[in-house]
């Protein structure tokens, strides 16, 4: 049942590119137009919509934060996103143009459900990104979307996150295209890079030994820090979590732009800190900055472990590890720049004796609030 492989996390994390895929089978079309037959509010509603606001935990409130920057990137509709578990207590204001997005992999967790049932009461809207047909989350919201990454049994979310942020990024690609904004050159690159992004997810997967021989190497150590800016700092934060819940390490990942606002602190010498480097190509700007953020780190001792796109020479110098990953447009980046921090946090679990599919203390779906 696990396919060869000594963990189920191990098989989920190998079926990603397929799971991408099979995400987005069948929903763009060949001349680039997308097509959700499954999500059933109606397009004149959607085009109404003046809100959007993303609740979810855990993981998937991670592809939430990623979600938020394509939604307002392509759609310029602004988007809210929040633990569900703090939703419903602090009033939100919604309304029926607010398009609430619920997102879960098991479809159960219940403070997920009892965020979107709120968010009915007050005549909202909800779209659910679930993985697990016919779950509670599905079924109580007005329509759903479903990411196909099959069965996930590890505790630790893996597939069905990436397929969380395909799906999030055809929502973001569907409500664009309903609404005619910003439908444009960059839109059409994003669309033909979706369709070359599961090979790329392979490509990753295939160069990971040296994350594998890393992550062995720092089994004793205690903390781990993660650092991005932009869609980076989600996968800064999703690659803390991983850590957390597998390698019972402290792993704490921070906007690098807080750095000198308080983390930089914690920089000692030799503490490893992985830094999720933006594209070079597009938003410079960011890239130029989180550069200096890695000289400023180095420069205090961090042992600094680089995840950059291939081609990206100016972080070299600054590496103590480099992890390279395809170019990708920026927005995109998430899906590859994840994948080697699951296999890190895979790993440091295995040589800390670990259970990778059961950490302690966890449950696959989390069904109390
Ligand atoms: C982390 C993890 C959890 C879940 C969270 C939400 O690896 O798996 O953080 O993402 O409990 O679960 P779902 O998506 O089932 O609502």
């Amino acid at each position: 049942e696990k396919g060869g492989y000594d963990y189920f996390m191990l098989k989920e994390i190998a079926e990603q590119p397929k799971a991408v895929a099979d995400t987005l089978l069948g929903r763009i079309d060949a001349s680039g137009s997308l097509t959700l037959d499954e999500v059933r509010i109606p397009v004149a509603e959607l085009r109404e919509v003046d809100k959007v606001v993303i609740v979810a935990c855990g993981t998937a409130f991670h592809a939430g934060l990623i979600a938020k920057y394509a939604i307002e990137h392509w759609t310029r509709i602004p988007c809210e996103v929040e633990l569900a578990s703090e939703f419903r207590y602090r009033d939100p204001i919604l309304a029926a143009r607010t398009l609430v997005v619920a997102i879960s992999q098991s479809g159960e967790t219940m403070d997920t459900l009892m965020a979107l049932r709120h968010a009915r009461e007050q005549g909202s809207k909800v779209l659910a990104i679930c993985n697990t047909n016919g779950s509670t989350i599905p079924r109580e919201s007005d329509a759903v979307l479903y990411t196909h990454a099959g069965p996930e049994v590890a505790v630790a979310s893996t597939k069905a996150f990436l397929t969380q942020l395909v799906a999030c990024y055809l929502v973001a690609l569907y409500l664009g295209q309903v609404r005619g904004t910003k439908w444009g050159d960059e839109i059409d690159a994003v669309i033909r890079e979706l369709a070359q992004i599961a090979g790329e997810v392979e490509q990753v997967l295939q160069t990971m030994e040296p994350v594998r021989e890393l992550a062995r190497s720092l089994a004793d150590r205690n903390t781990v820090l993660f650092l991005g800016r932009h869609v980076g700092y989600p996968v800064a934060l999703e690659g803390a979590l991983k850590l957390k819940e597998l390698a019972y390490m402290h792993a704490e990942g921070f906007a690098a732009g807080e750095l000198k606002h308080g983390p930089i602190a914690l920089i000692e010498e030799g503490v490893p800190v992985v830094v999720v480097v933006p594209s070079p190509r597009g938003r410079s700007v960011l890239h130029d900055k989180i550069v200096s953020n890695i000289q400023e780190i180095r420069a205090r001792g961090a042992r600094t472990i680089v995840i950059a796109e291939e081609g990206d020479e100016a972080v070299v110098p600054y590496a103590d590890h480099l992890i390279r990953v395809p170019a990708t447009p920026t927005l995109l980046q998430p899906l590859v720049a994840t994948v080697p921090l699951q296999v890190f946090a895979c790993e440091l679990a295995t040589a800390r004796g670990n259970e990778v599919d059961q950490p302690r203390n966890l449950a696959k779906s989390v069904t109390v609030e």
